[in-house]
């Protein structure tokens, strides 16, 4: 079976989408599957070659890419993916029909949110991982409380709004923010992974520093309640729509009150699960030290959205616990996880190799 993993991407989380895809490509059982990587670079253009499989040659990108063979897909003048106008059939021919299977690895926008997907549907190419729906709401803060909501379950109060929306009139969100959320709130874009554009806002001035700081990064902006004295856990759910597992849930433990980029791929603490350079900075203990009907619950609500947003493959949802009220709210979905969360399945003998196995037979089934 040809395996074409698609990773790099425009997202801020582009080195973390190559560290991820490499892990992968190597635990890949290469008696069943044949990989053929497909590296999309910053400025959007395509590339595929064995030069790219080799981690150390990222360090010299010029030279790695010169070499690579670059596929057909490029930017067009307005900045938007084109297939260019006369390969763009030979685009179908070369690259998806040389691949019997995509395995897009790549976090954040054009990645995890459903455009990548649309493409291979577009192609008619089966794909490892959540369809275009599941992708889209799971990667917009904003649209997947509202279907979370939508089915009683728990996530925490919010406020939000267009950019344009409160540039016009931003007084009354900050009423409501003021009268229903209370300081603190959590101020984040509405659409970006990894901690980007998200801060804290103790008090009005923040609040509005922190908007502005927000809004640089999205469209869409959501303010949140924020629990003060909170444990944040996550839990990795393998399958789809009809048959899902939970996996062991891991305690993330922080330098800063916001899990922030820095501290999640930039630190130099040492973790304790992820193997991969992307989740070394942040500490984690697996499994988590929470109480065992915290962590039952904790598994149902993570197989729930999962099941509920529509996804399959492995996605990691992430949670806050409120200590003081020992309650769980659901804070994001992570459709496309660093590292696929290998580390989270390996705890119960399911090892990467394996993971990778399944993803891959539940996107052919
Ligand atoms: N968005 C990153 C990769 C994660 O949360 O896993
Ligand atoms: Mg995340």
């Amino acid at each position: 079976t040809r395996v074409g993993v698609f990773f790099g991407g425009v997202s801020v989380e582009h080195e973390v989408s190559v560290i991820s895809a490499l892990q992968a490509i190597n635990e890949m059982d290469s008696s069943q599957y044949e990989v053929i990587p497909v590296y999309i670079s910053k400025d959007r253009n395509w590339y595929t070659g064995e030069q790219l499989l080799d981690i150390d040659n990222y360090k010299d990108i010029k030279k790695l890419l010169s070499e690579a063979q670059k596929v057909i897909v490029t930017k067009n003048e307005a900045g938007g993916v084109a297939l260019q106008k006369d390969p763009a059939p030979k685009f179908g021919k070369k690259i998806m029909a040389e691949i019997d299977v995509a395995f897009p690895i790549i976090h954040g926008t054009f990645g995890e949110d459903g455009v990548l997907q649309g493409l291979f549907e577009l192609f008619d190419l089966p794909y490892v991982g959540c369809d275009v729906p599941s992708s889209a709401v799971g990667m917009d803060k904003i649209l997947m409380k509202q279907v979370l909501r939508d089915s009683g379950l728990p996530i925490l109060d919010y406020v939000w709004f267009y950019n344009s929306q409160w540039n016009a009139d931003s007084e009354d969100f900050i009423e409501e923010i003021e009268e229903r959320l209370q300081y603190p709130v959590i101020v984040k874009p509405a659409n970006l992974g990894s901690s980007v554009g998200i801060s804290k806002a103790g008090n009005r001035e923040e609040l509005e520093t922190a908007v502005e700081e927000a809004m640089e990064f999205a469209a869409k902006i959501v303010v949140e309640r924020m629990v003060t004295d909170m444990k944040e856990v996550n839990c990795s759910v393998l399958g789809d729509y009809e048959d899902a597992e939970a996996s062991v849930i891991e305690e993330v433990l922080k330098t800063e009150e916001i899990l922030s980029y820095q501290d999640k791929y930039q630190g130099g603490g040492k973790g304790g699960g992820g193997a991969s350079k992307g989740m070394e900075s942040t500490d984690r203990i697996i499994p988590a030290d929470i109480p065992g009907n915290l962590e039952e619950e904790v598994k149902d609500l993570a197989i729930d959205t999962f099941q509920l947003l529509g996804c399959s493959g492995v996605s990691r949802i992430d949670f806050l616990i409120d200590n003081s009220e020992q309650r769980v709210y659901i804070n994001e979905i992570n459709t496309i996880p660093g590292s696929l969360s290998f580390y989270l399945w390996d705890p119960a003998g399911k090892d990467f190799k394996q993971l990778t196995h399944q993803m891959i037979q539940f996107a052919l089934k």
